[in-house]
């Protein structure tokens, strides 16, 4: 049986605006969710059912209103005081966002979040070592280290950008990798390879992917597991193919009728 990496425990969200006539927004409600070791599980759901909030807690960038989240045994949001257990998380939990430019800085050339990365883990950038990881782990996802090392981000395609966050993800080995509509900017064609890449990180390094989507076919095709969240809350859970053909919930089949069913035959070839 596999181990559980990170739970969530009636975790919720409210957020408040409005000026004069507050507003109150349950964007998660009361969510237990447990994430194990070296699987890939996706969160599907419409666009406002809360997918972004919820990962931005478990990132810690977002304090949860009220709740729990814990990560190999530790409460991140009450057991983690100072920098260093910050990095410790941060190394062990990274996110891809859905605008690969998001994840660059513009000023700067690609190679810089594969330097960082090999600072995280305590190897000189510029040492023979460190230069070989580099181009081991930019080969790994199918890139050519001569056509992208050394340029900007706005040199490369979304997709390759996309495969830079992964080499980094190669790189530094985090537990869990949160990735937030990661492939919804990208062509057809480029997605499949991406989602390839996740069922990589599982089998070889053992990491934890939570695929955020909001397309109920990709989910279907990558997971071994799907959860689907409604309104801030996850109405229902289980095995891709369970799901699929056994929804519980009206919203569910909603969702599953929008799938194209050619993503059936492509979950076989991958
Ligand atoms: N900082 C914020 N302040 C106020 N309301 C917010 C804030 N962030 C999100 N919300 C609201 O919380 C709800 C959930 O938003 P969230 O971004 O988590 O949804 P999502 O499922 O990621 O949607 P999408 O698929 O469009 O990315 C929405 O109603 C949104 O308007
Ligand atoms: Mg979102």
């Amino acid at each position: 049986m596999s181990c559980v990496l990170l739970e969530t425990k009636n975790l919720t969200k409210i957020f408040e605006s409005g000026f004069l006539r507050k507003v109150y927004i349950k964007a998660v409600d009361n969510v237990d969710i447990a994430l194990k070791e070296a699987e890939v599980v996706s969160l599907a759901g419409q666009s406002g059912s809360g997918k972004t909030t919820l990962a931005k807690m478990i990132l810690r960038i977002l304090e949860p209103t009220s709740g729990e989240i814990i990560f190999q045994g530790k409460n991140i949001w009450r057991d983690l005081k100072g920098l260093k257990d910050l990095k410790w998380y941060w190394r062990n939990v990274h996110i891809i966002f859905q605008n690969p430019f998001a994840n660059f800085n513009p000023f700067y050339k690609v190679d810089r979040t594969l330097r960082q990365a090999l600072e995280l883990i305590g190897i000189d950038p510029d040492s023979g070592e460190g230069k070989k990881l580099m181009r081991e782990a930019v080969e790994v996802v199918g890139l050519r280290p001569d056509e992208t090392l050394g340029k900007y981000p706005h040199q490369l395609s979304g997709g390759q950008l996309q495969r830079i966050m992964i080499a980094r993800a190669w790189i530094v080995r985090p537990k869990l990798l949160l990735a937030d509509e990661p492939v919804s900017m990208l062509d057809v064609s480029t997605r499949g390879k991406i989602l390839e890449l996740f069922l990589k990180l599982r089998d070889e390094q053992k990491t934890t992917v939570l695929f955020i989507t909001h397309d109920f076919g990709l989910a279907y095709v990558v997971s071994d597991r799907i959860m689907i969240m409604y309104k801030g809350k996850i109405i229902e859970e289980g095995d891709p193919e369970e799901v699929f053909f056994n929804p519980k919930h009206e919203y569910t089949k909603e969702l599953i009728e929008s799938v194209p069913t050619l993503y059936r035959r492509w979950k076989f070839d991958l």
